[in-house]
């Protein structure tokens, strides 16, 4: 596909040279239109040199060629990184002082901005603004992630990391709609672990590659996305704000608060129906060659609880959704599942040769509440992940 990468005046330009591979290697012919500025930061030359495009940064250089029409009407995709809270403001009231800025007016393909900037910019009232602007334009604006900034300082603000921006740019180009825009979507991912003692615990085999395809298709629909994340060593999906738990009692926690406000939520996560009775401050040292007994109590069930808080709540918009890993009798049990802990989706895993965990791959039955079961074929599980908002959205509306 024909990308066309702006690139504005952030410190941040750097990384959008990674970027620029990932499109490249994968085959697609990326245009960089950088700002004047921005080439303080990253050279015409860098980018000419990476891209195998002439690089221009105004509408008076090859004039005969209309580059400031052709090089937007042209585009399958437009990707902002780093977008500054300049072009931001720019892009929202439709200035077109320099080749970026028109060929933002001229696109009619999806466009994705990346925002980075420091927290003041990107909380000031004229960004959120701007920002709000351009998503009731159509365009998906990227939340920037947490962490530490140019400076001493640290907080959101930072440039997600570009292979994170790179997957909602192919999930946004492949033409998913925007049906989640303006919702607020919560995630659970990952598996919980219960602690023995301070080095020890029980837990699970779950990565949370589900969960974090779940949060990167939610972004590239547009929705405001919270991730619950237990124990995953990924990078960050782009534009989800990360909230890091280790037990299911944290899990619960997080989730309860975090779905107060929200419109859907997925439990993806694997979490522990059992705990370790007692958590032992030190170490628990062999006293004996006989193990000591060890001795579970039940963890509350999260899911469940959310389907009997909306239950006691009356008319309350969530739409619930949970996982649930089925050997036999796949969609009895799921069914049974479904109403036992009162959600109006269920995403049933046969489970068996072919686990579920840890591979990129996934393939599920979708159990609505009064609906038809959806069969998801074997794919990626950013495919299963658009299945489920397909039907979270179908429940929204
Ligand atoms: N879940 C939860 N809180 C728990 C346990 C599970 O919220 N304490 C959620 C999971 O996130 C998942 C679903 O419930 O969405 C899985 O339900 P579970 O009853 O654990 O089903 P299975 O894992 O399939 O196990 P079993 O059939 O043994 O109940």
């Amino acid at each position: 596909m024909k990308v066309v990468l702006g690139v504005s005046a952030g410190i941040a330009a750097y990384k959008a040279c990674e970027l620029l591979r990932l499109f490249t290697e994968s085959g697609h012919d990326v245009r960089v239109v950088p700002t004047r500025e921005s080439l303080h930061f990253v050279g015409e030359a860098t980018w000419a040199a990476l891209s195998g495009n002439p690089v221009t940064t105004d509408v008076w250089q090859s004039v005969h060629e209309v580059p400031h029409v052709r090089i937007g009407k042209g585009a399958d995709l437009v990707i902002v990184a780093p977008a500054t809270a300049d072009v931001l403001a720019k892009a929202a009231h439709g200035l077109a002082g320099d080749l970026l800025t028109n060929t933002l007016l001229t696109a009619r393909c999806p466009v994705v901005f990346a925002p980075a900037m420091h927290t003041e910019m990107w909380e000031h009232p004229a960004t959120r603004a701007n920002v709000a602007t351009l998503r009731e334009h159509g365009a998906i604006v990227i939340d920037p992630a947490v962490g530490r900034l140019t400076g001493a300082d640290t907080g959101p603000g930072r440039l997600p990391d570009p292979s994170e921006i790179f997957e909602v740019c192919l999930r946004v180009a492949a033409g998913r709609p925007r049906d989640l825009a303006g919702r607020s979507v919560v995630i659970s991912a990952g598996g919980t672990r219960e602690a023995l003692d301070p080095v020890r615990f029980l837990g699970n085999r779950s990565s949370g590659l589900q969960g974090y395809a779940l949060a990167r298709t939610a972004v590239a629909r547009g929705a405001e996305v919270t991730l619950v994340a237990a124990n995953v060593s990924l990078p960050d999906p782009a534009g989800a704000r990360v909230i890091r738990v280790e037990s299911a009692l944290e899990m619960r926690e997080a989730v309860l608060k975090e779905s107060a406000q929200a419109d859907a939520v997925v439990m993806a996560a694997a979490v522990a129906d059992f705990r370790p009775a007692t958590r032992y401050d030190s170490k628990i040292k062999k006293t004996s060659d006989e193990p000591e007994p060890l001795h579970l109590v039940k963890n509350p069930d999260i899911l469940a609880e959310l389907g009997e808080r909306r239950r006691e709540a009356g008319p309350y918009p969530l739409v619930i959704a949970g996982f649930a890993a089925e050997t036999d009798d796949v969609l009895a049990n799921g069914r049974a599942k479904l109403e036992r802990k009162g959600c109006d989706l269920l995403v049933v895993n046969q489970v068996g040769e072919h686990l579920a965990f840890g591979t990129p791959d996934n393939a599920a039955t979708i159990l609505v509440r009064g609906g038809d079961p959806v069969d998801v074929p074997r794919g990626p599980k950013e495919d299963v992940a658009d299945a489920i908002w397909d039907q979270v959205a179908a429940h929204l509306h």
